[in-house]
C-alpha cells in the first residue's frame, strides 16, 4: 500500500550531546534499508541528529510543531523553524500530548495543515483507550480523528500524510495489539481515507502502528496487508533493536 516507513519516536530521551554519535549508529545499523528510516527527536536535538543525518539515508523529524507562523507564543516551535533546520517530518496529536498537553482535534487539524503547507510531512496520530475499545467504540472514535484531522487538506496535500495507528493501551505497556487487531484498524482508517478521497490517494497514504512495537513483533504485523510501517517508542532507543524492525519492513 503506502510507502514503508519505520520512524522512531524518542519522546524525551537522549541529551543533545549524545544525538550525533546516535544518529551515525542508526544510519550505520540500518544501511541498505528496504524502506524509509526516520528518527524523530526532541527539539533541542534536532540540530546534532541532522548534522548526523545528512549525506546519510536516515531522515529527521520533530515531535511536535505550533499551527501559527511566528509570534508571543513563549516556548512554542514554528513550522519554518523546523524547516530551516532541515527537518522533514513531524509527529502530531500523539496521544501523550493529547492526554497531557491538551491536544485536541482541532489542534492537530491546525498543525497538519501548517505541515503541509511548509513541506513538513505530517505523521499524525491516532488510537483509543483501553475503556474505549472496552466500550466497542474504538472505530467510531479513530473515525472521528481522522475526518477531524483531515478537515480542509486537499486530495495531493492528504497523500503526503503519515497516518499512525498508536492504540493508547499498548503505549509502552508491553501490550501490543494483536497483527489482526492493528490491521482491522489500519484497514478501517484505509477506508475512511477512500471515503474522504479515493481508492487511489488511501493506497498512497502509508498507515503505521505503534505501541510496543519490537524487534520480536514486528515481521508479524508489518507483515499486515494495511500496515506500512511503524512509530516506535522504546525500541527505537537501542539501534540494534531499531534495526531488526527496520530490516522486517520489506
Ligand atoms: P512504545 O513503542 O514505547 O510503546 O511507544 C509507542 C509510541 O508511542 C510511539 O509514538
Amino acid at each position: 500500500m503506502g510507502k514503508y516507513i519505520i520512524a522512531g519516536n524518542w519522546k524525551m530521551n537522549k541529551l543533545p550531546s549524545e544525538t550525533y554519535d546516535y544518529v551515525k549508529e542508526v544510519a550505520e545499523a540500518t544501511k541498505g534499508a528496504a524502506c524509509e528510516v526516520v528518527c524523530c527527536t526532541p527539539f533541542v536535538n534536532l540540530s546534532e541528529a541532522v548534522k548526523a543525518a545528512e549525506g546519510t539515508h536516515v531522515k529527521i523529524g520533530a515531535e511536535n510543531l505550533h499551527f501559527e507562523d511566528s509570534g508571543a507564543y513563549t516556548g512554542e516551535v514554528s513550522a519554518d523553524m523546523l524547516c530551516d533546520l532541515k527537518v522533514d517530518y513531524v509527529i502530531i496529536g500523539h496521544s501523550e500530548r493529547r492526554q497531557y498537553f491538551a491536544e485536541t482535534d482541532e489542534t492537530v487539524n491546525l498543525k497538519a495543515k501548517k505541515a503541509l503547507e511548509k513541506g513538513l510531512i505530517p505523521i499524525i496520530c491516532v488510537g483509543e483507550s483501553l475503556d474505549q475499545r472496552e466500550a466497542g467504540v474504538t472505530m467510531e472514535l479513530i473515525t472521528g480523528q481522522i475526518k477531524k484531522a483531515f478537515d480542509g487538506i486537499s486530495k495531493t496535500d492528504a497523500a503526503k500524510v503519515v497516518v499512525a495507528y498508536e492504540p493508547i493501551w499498548a503505549i509502552g505497556t508491553g501490550k501490543t495489539a494483536t497483527a489482526e487487531q492493528a490491521e482491522e484498524v489500519c484497514a478501517g482508517i484505509r477506508n475512511v481515507l477512500t471515503e474522504l478521497y479515493d481508492d487511489s490517494c488511501a493506497a498512497e497514504i502509508t498507515i503505521q502502528y505503534g505501541g510496543s512495537m519490537n524487534a520480536k513483533n514486528a515481521a508479524e504485523l508489518l507483515a499486515k496487508e494495511n500496515i506500512d510501517g511503524g512509530l516506535i517508542g522504546g525500541a527505537s532507543l537501542k539501534s540494534a533493536d531499531f534495526a531488526v524492525i527496520v530490516a522486517a519492513a520489506k
